[in-house]
């Protein structure tokens, strides 16, 4: 029964975010989902929570939807129409609401459902999968490669980003080296490691051409 929830939950979000172009389709989705279950596993969570906010985790993102709260609105009844109790309802839409970069509007993670969820978001978003994205999100907002004119700033507002006064490499800087240390679980901790080191080995080697070709 919460099998076919998962299946119908899965199936919805791959229609919604099939065409989607800057990062958060659904091959993201189902990456996070998979790595969920993966860190749950080693974890005393509710897996039909951890599951459920895993692949509906995006789908009131401000990056892809223009109202957050009607978004969370549609996913309640959605979760509704498919006789999800109240009690995993207001859990997964708190998970939703609150597991952001930015802490969602302040809120702290409560659970450790959430917790879960937002290390399998965030795993998605370093190593080798991580470039890709990054340069998938940059490309989509026209944002530069690389830009020497842009200084590395640690705290950037969400409108600082909007408005490309960065570039993908800077956001590497600003964000992605850092969620190593931010890591909630044990094994999230661990499975960020080498996809850490892969991301350094990147930058080093992007500097290493970087500065051959300046040098012609
Ligand atoms: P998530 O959906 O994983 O919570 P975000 O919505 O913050 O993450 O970003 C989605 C993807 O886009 C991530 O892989 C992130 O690194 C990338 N991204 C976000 N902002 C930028 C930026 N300014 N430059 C390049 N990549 C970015
Ligand atoms: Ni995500």
């Amino acid at each position: 029964m919460n099998e076919e929830i998962v299946l119908s939950a899965a199936e919805m979000v791959r229609e919604k975010l099939e065409n989607e172009g800057s990062g958060h389709d659904w091959f993201h989705i189902e990456r996070v989902w998979k790595n969920a279950i993966k860190i749950g596993r080693t974890e005393k969570v509710d897996m039909f929570v951890v599951q459920l906010a895993a692949l509906l985790h995006d789908l009131a993102d401000d990056k892809i939807v223009t109202s957050e709260e009607e978004s969370i609105s549609e996913i309640n009844y959605w979760l509704e129409g498919e006789g999800v109790p109240a009690g995993v309802i207001e859990k997964v839409l708190m998970i939703i609401q609150t597991m952001s970069y930015k802490g969602g509007n302040g809120r702290s993670l409560g659970s450790l459902e959430a917790k879960v969820v937002q290390d399998a978001d965030r795993l998605d978003a370093i190593g080798a999968i991580g470039i890709a994205r990054a340069f998938t999100y940059g490309g989509s907002k026209g944002q530069p490669i690389f830009d020497p004119q842009y200084e590395v700033r640690e705290e950037m507002t969400k409108e600082e980003y909007r408005n490309g006064k960065t570039s993908t490499v800077h956001h590497f800087y600003e964000k992605l080296l850092k969620l190593k240390d931010l890591m909630n679980t044990e094994s999230a901790i661990q499975m960020a490691q080498e996809r850490h080191q892969f991301m350094e080995q990147y930058l080093e080697e992007f500097f290493k051409e970087y500065m051959l070709e300046a040098d012609e």
